[in-house]
């Protein structure tokens, strides 16, 4: 691994972005390639098999072209399906971003966790294990999302999306005595990554306060930990923005905060 690793960084669309900043602020002296799989977004709406065989050779082209020192899937949707599959097929480090049940289930006063993510994430066999083994007695309400992952990337994309639209998604979720602070939800796990994206207007427009959990940090300090150490010195290289769909995106000025500042080509 060189003093400034390159890290590739991906996703179905742009929710990985919100991964993508905390890395980039861990970890400054690397370099950056983003892939977002537009051409088959939303994933949440594929099936098993289909992602499966989308990501997988995906990847190898990928790291072929990039040749990066550590991946991380920014993608619940694919990490909880693809993750042992890529790491039987490639040497590369991969860190994945799975639904944050143990540290949610740890910290609830009131035993009522939900968990909000797309329809795919919310059925996998590794959703149901990770609340078999760590939901604590909480009761864990599993809500799949269709269509806020697709609500985010247009809210980026500069378009009005209604507050009706993101209720919809997001009532499910607030489980429990509205009267009665200590007998309803308390913590929404953020399952996709595409949902801190709106997390300002989901706060406004939540029937009562909750901890809304993003594991963005936590998924930044396990990338930095599998790097060199870092050195204290800032890349002065730019960074690279991929669409599987080779559309133009036109996103320029609003990418470039998840960055850190770079140009982003
Ligand atoms: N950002 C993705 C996730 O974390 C999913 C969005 C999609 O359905 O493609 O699950």
């Amino acid at each position: 691994m060189t003093n400034s690793p390159t890290i590739l960084v991906f996703d179905s669309g742009l929710g990985g972005l919100t991964v993508l900043r905390e890395v980039v602020a861990a970890r400054p002296d690397a370099h950056y390639t983003y892939v977002a799989d537009d051409a088959f977004f939303p994933y949440g709406h594929h099936s098993e098999d289909e992602i499966i065989a989308r990501v997988v050779p995906l990847m190898g082209e990928l790291i072929g072209t990039h040749d990066p020192d550590l991946v991380v899937i920014a993608c619940n949707t694919a990490s909880t399906l693809v993750l042992s599959h890529l790491r039987a097929a490639y040497s590369v480090p991969f860190v994945g971003t799975v639904p944050a049940i143990k540290p949610a289930c740890a910290r609830s006063k009131t035993r009522r966790v939900s968990v909000l993510g797309t329809k795919g994430t919310v059925k996998r066999e590794y959703t149901r294990a990770l609340i078999r083994d760590f939901a604590l007695g909480c009761e864990v309400t599993l809500v799949g999302s269709p269509e806020l992952a697709s609500l985010a990337e247009r809210e980026l994309g500069g378009q009005a999306i209604s507050d009706n639209d993101i209720l919809a998604e997001l009532t499910p979720c607030f489980v429990g005595d509205a009267e009665d602070a200590s007998a309803r939800t308390d913590i929404v796990v953020l399952a996709c990554t595409h949902y801190p994206l709106l997390l300002g207007r989901m706060e406004k427009l939540a029937p009562w306060p909750v901890e809304w959990i993003d594991p963005a940090p936590a998924i930044a300090r396990r990338v930095s930990d599998l790097l060199v150490p870092y050195s204290g010195s800032i890349a002065q290289t730019g960074a690279e923005m991929i669409f599987t769909s080779n559309r133009v995106h036109g996103l320029g000025a609003t990418l470039t905060p998840f960055f850190g500042g770079r140009a982003v080509a």
